[in-house]
């Protein structure tokens, strides 16, 4: 038996001639996302400590409070990708604007970052799970000028690689180049993320769903029926309020998980750039299905603005199919 511990710095190099156009300069970025996720893990763990918790006082761009550790975890993911010397632009869900960096002499980075710098924001006064969302796209603009808006209305199925970090009972970082999943165990008395979960394929079907049933009633039709119909199946009702946490569960487990739009948020509330697109390309690399409530491909939406929001349903392909067949039949009366 083959008991070699496989770093996450060995598994990028290793896999790096699998992307196609791939250089050192995308490895290395890969390899600082791993590092700015440390960074935000020592604090996420220490949080109550350094009474870094509790409201900053400020509105994020979708109007939720901005709790103290978001923006840490902003900061630091921009400040590691900004000097990484690889990154020639940054989009945050914390931040209104995309973000030009400027280079260092005799460097034109082609790469561009997007992120939820730290999601499930509301469970870090509780202790319980968040996570932290990345999306790699490669500028269109030329790479001698500055990088334009254009360069980040980019759509899910331009991605090169995105990846998630999960700072849960342990921390886990997951991520695909588009050659599938794989999951990467942070061991504390090493300071290394380590290769635990190879090759990840979400089961086509599950025991779980997870929904806010809080908003059911602002639900359109077909959407409780498919909910009612969870629940004559006995399917077990998890939700974390993250969903970094929600989908990782589904991922291994099984299950579908669901915000669909509501009358709060008649174009669904979670955001493409940041939450969607990245969640979405992962879980279809696993395997997996997503799709809004209007049954679009969410990577094929294409994407008019920074912070544009959806309705999402995604997980395991088989539960995917018939929430669709819910839409299909009840969707009608609603139109
Ligand atoms: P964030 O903390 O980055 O704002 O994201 C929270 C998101 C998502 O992760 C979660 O599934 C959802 O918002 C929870 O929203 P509700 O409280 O409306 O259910
Ligand atoms: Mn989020
Ligand atoms: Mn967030």
């Amino acid at each position: 038996m083959n008991n070699k511990i496989e770093t996450l710095d060995e598994f990028i190099i290793k896999t790096q001639s699998s992307i196609p156009d791939s250089s050192g300069s995308f490895t290395r970025l890969l390899r600082n996302i791993g590092i700015a996720a440390k960074i935000v893990n020592r604090e996420v763990n220490k949080a109550g400590l350094v009474n870094i918790l509790g409201v900053a006082g400020s509105t994020n761009t979708t109007g939720d409070d901005v709790q103290k550790l978001d923006v840490f975890a902003n900061e630091k993911f921009i400040e590691t990708l900004a000097t990484s010397g690889e990154v020639c632009g940054i989009a945050s869900e914390e931040n209104q604007e995309f973000i030009p960096v400027t280079p260092p002499k005799n460097k034109k980075p082609q790469y561009i970052v997007v992120m939820d710098p730290l999601d499930g924001s509301s469970n870090i006064d509780v202790n319980v799970s968040v996570g932290t969302i990345f999306g790699i796209y490669k500028r269109k603009s030329p790479s001698d000028g500055p990088v334009t808006l254009d360069d980040f209305l980019q759509k899910g199925t331009d991605l090169l690689a995105a990846g998630y970090v999960l700072y849960g009972t342990s921390t886990l970082l997951v991520y695909t180049t588009g050659h599938g999943v794989n999951g990467f165990t942070l061991d504390p008395s090493i300071g290394e993320f380590c290769l635990s979960h190879r090759n990840i394929q979400m089961p086509v079907s599950g025991n779980y769903y997870s929904v806010n049933q809080g908003y059911y009633l602002k639900f359109d039709l077909e959407m409780r029926r498919y909910i009612d119909h969870c629940s004559d199946l006995n399917l077990r009702l998890r939700y974390i309020g993250s969903m970094v946490s929600d989908i990782h569960r589904i991922m291994f487990q099984g299950g579908i998980f669901l915000y669909p739009n509501t009358r709060k948020y008649p174009k669904g509330k979670l955001r493409l750039l940041y939450e969607c697109y990245p969640m979405s390309y992962i879980v279809e690399q696993a395997g997996g299905m997503a799709l809004t409530c209007k049954l679009e491909r969410i990577l094929d939406i294409e994407l008019k603005s920074l912070h544009q929001t959806s309705s999402i349903v995604m997980g395991s392909k088989n539960m995917v199919l018939e929430m669709k067949e819910f839409v299909e039949r009840y969707g009608a009366v609603n139109q």
